[in-house]
């Protein structure tokens, strides 16, 4: 019995080589169509090798556009030069530090993770920012002993530190303090030095940034185009040989996926429907890709793109949207005033439901205020759409308008938010 049930399995139809290359966190060795914006940041980076201070680089490129496997790619080449004896004889010291802000979105928690570094912490190095700290953490210290910390450990290994701050934009506590940090550190230190390289794809960064931390920060600037059709093509080729058994994947299903992405320029969009396409063509047991599978694969991605874009959401803002996919299921008030179908929800309703929902988890609503501010966000991130109302008997007000299936919503949330348990007591 077992080795019949096995003998199915294995005989099924296989559609993947090896999953891991198409997987979000696969590396390729070669990047093709980015050789320009290597060369240009292998240049910027390569002072450090020479014991100079690179210039701090801000780099602007719209998702998916390779600026995180880029300068990853480039910061690991330069350690690797860096820790051969034959290619750097004086033993120059170089280390580079990798961080999202996204989980990094404040000056000190940006502090500590370059203090608690691995790579400044070595046994190699003298005066290391946790030598005398058997807990091997700096919680708790305040900013100015980490400053001292950080300087100490640059100084007196004459460390050329290279930090890279992707999302830059995340952070969002103490950035003009960081930059005005760092910059004085440099003028400060005797031997070495500190510097960054800043990745965001959101160019509001750049006009939001105090002048100080923008002549800072960008003192030399990097802008990654989307990737066109043709472009897609080659980085989706390259993925297909080694990931995907051979005669899976037609050229015009390569076309068709690069047309998809080439509307934003996104390769990681790409990549996913790549994957998803196959899985599905997996699934229904089919032996290579047809179009109707990249459709469904579409379907797909898009919604795990929306359910990442909620389950990442700060958690006011995930009971906001929470609330509005509740009363939309539910039917709001217009509805049932009008008898007119549609999803269309009074803020007011909104609020209310959203107070009720902070009660019921013993959180404090926020104000009225910033309430309005997070239905902005929401429709920014297109996951509702809002119009003013005409003169009617409620004045003027603003219509919400979810964008998404409510039950889906609900059910991303429900879990995150902890309302799983307290699903008895919801507010009506
Ligand atoms: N030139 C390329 N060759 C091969 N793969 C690439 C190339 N550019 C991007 N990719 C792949 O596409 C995906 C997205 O790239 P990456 O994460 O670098 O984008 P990004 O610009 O940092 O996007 P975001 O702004 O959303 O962080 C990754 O899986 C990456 O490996
Ligand atoms: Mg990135």
């Amino acid at each position: 019995m077992m080795d019949d049930i096995f003998e199915e399995e294995i005989n099924r139809r296989r559609i993947f080589k090896d999953t891991l290359i198409l997987s979000p966190h696969y590396v390729p060795e070669e990047l093709p169509h980015r050789e320009m914006e290597i060369r240009d940041i292998t240049r910027s980076v390569a002072p450090a090798l020479r014991n100079e201070k690179p210039s701090n680089t801000f780099i602007y490129g719209k998702t998916g556009t390779g600026k995180t496997c880029v300068v990853r790619y480039v910061i690991r080449k330069l350690e690797e030069f860096a820790n051969n004896p034959e290619k750097n004889p004086h033993g120059i010291i170089v280390k580079t530090v990798y961080m999202n802000c996204k989980v990094r979105d404040t000056k000190y928690k940006v502090l500590l993770k370059i203090l608690e570094d691995k790579k400044l912490n070595h046994p190699d190095l003298k005066n290391t920012p946790l030598s005398d700290r058997p807990q091997k953490s700096l919680k708790g210290m305040d900013p100015g002993d980490l400053y001292d910390r950080l300087y100490n450990v640059v100084n007196s290994n004459e460390i050329n530190l290279m930090l890279v701050l992707d999302e830059i934009d995340m952070v969002k506590k103490g950035f003009d303090d960081l930059m005005y940090i760092l910059t004085r550190i440099n003028d400060e230190l005797e031997y070495g030095n500190v510097s960054i390289l800043g990745l965001t794809n959101d160019m509001k960064t750049l006009r939001r940034m105090d002048p100080r931390s923008r002549s800072t920060l960008c003192q030399e600037e990097r802008v990654f185009k989307p990737y066109n059709a043709v472009q897609l093509k080659t980085i989706l080729k390259q993925r297909i040989d080694n990931g995907f058994q051979e005669g899976v994947v037609d050229t015009g299903v390569v076309s068709l996926i690069a047309a998809f992405a080439a509307q934003d320029g996104d390769a990681r969009y790409a990549l996913k429907l790549l994957r998803k396409a196959g899985e599905i063509t997996r699934d229904v047991g089919d032996e290579k890709i047809l179009k109707k599978h990249v459709d469904e694969a579409k379907d797909a991605v898009e919604n795990d793109i929306i359910a990442e874009a909620i389950s990442t959401l700060p958690e006011h803002q995930q009971l906001v949207i929470y609330s509005i996919a509740a009363l939309t299921s539910r039917g709001g008030m217009y509805k049932r005033l009008s008898g007119l179908g549609g999803g269309d929800l009074f803020t007011g309703e909104v609020y209310e439901t959203y107070e009720k929902y902070c009660k019921l988890l013993n959180r404090k609503a926020r104000t009225i205020r910033q309430f309005s501010e997070y239905l902005n966000e929401l429709e920014m991130l297109g996951l509702i759409t809002m119009r003013m109302s005409g003169k009617g008997t409620r004045g003027t007000t603003r219509f919400i308008r979810l964008g998404y299936s409510p039950d889906e919503i609900k059910s991303i949330l429900r879990k995150s938010l902890g309302l799983e348990d307290l699903e008895m007591k919801t507010p009506s």
